[in-house]
């Protein structure tokens, strides 16, 4: 993310989502993480305008699968996010953070499937450097939301009825 793309955040708008919004239109949020090296946050602009299309960010998490969950985590799922344990208790996972495409944007033709391409693309060169099996979101429990994410090929791994997000999880592939 180049800082000069800081006037732009401020026509950044997802009316769904304020905490989406704020991530980007707030200088203590994305550009703060980004200094700090806690995640990465990616802008995907229109060719011809520079408008900002979409955004998200990445990052790195650890994920306790140990939790009030509304689903018990079986043991073959745990294998499948471990690689090798069946009885593994967290797993480390690439974080995908703060979708959000633009809706300042009159007619923006970006929707999930791109913008979770161009975060595979980024995935799939940090994998082939260090590895990782899993990528994880975290999201509102949304009907519309979450079975887009599930036409999307994630599946819920974490629903605690205490938290306000659900954690989907996707293999990488
Ligand atoms: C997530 C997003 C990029 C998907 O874009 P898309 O593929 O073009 O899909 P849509 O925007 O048409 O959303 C699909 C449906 O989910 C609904 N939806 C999307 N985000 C939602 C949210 N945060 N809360 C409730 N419903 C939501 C939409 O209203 C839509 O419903 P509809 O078909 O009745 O109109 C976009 O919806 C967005 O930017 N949402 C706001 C930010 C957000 O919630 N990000 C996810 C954080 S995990």
């Amino acid at each position: 993310m180049h800082p000069s793309y800081i006037n732009s955040f401020l026509v950044f708008a997802a009316q769904k989502n304020t905490d989406v919004e704020s991530f980007l239109t707030d200088k203590n949020k994305a550009i703060r993480l980004e200094n700090a090296s806690k995640s990465r946050t990616y802008l995907i602009l229109d060719d011809g305008s520079g408008q900002i299309l979409a955004y998200f960010s990445l990052s790195i998490k650890e994920v306790s699968l140990n939790q009030n969950n509304e689903t018990k985590i079986s043991k073959g799922l745990r294998k499948k996010l471990d690689g090798i344990c069946k009885n593994s208790e967290r797993v480390n996972a690439y974080l995908i953070g703060q979708i959000g495409k633009n809706d300042s944007v009159a007619d923006n033709q970006i929707n999930l499937s791109y913008i979770l391409e161009e975060a595979y693309t980024i995935i799939d060169k940090a994998n082939q450097l260090v590895g990782g099996r899993v990528i994880i979101l975290e999201c509102e429990k949304a009907e519309k939301l979450v079975a887009l994410y599930q036409k999307n090929g994630f599946n819920i791994l974490i629903d605690n009825p205490a938290e306000r997000l659900i954690t989907m999880y996707i293999c990488v592939r």
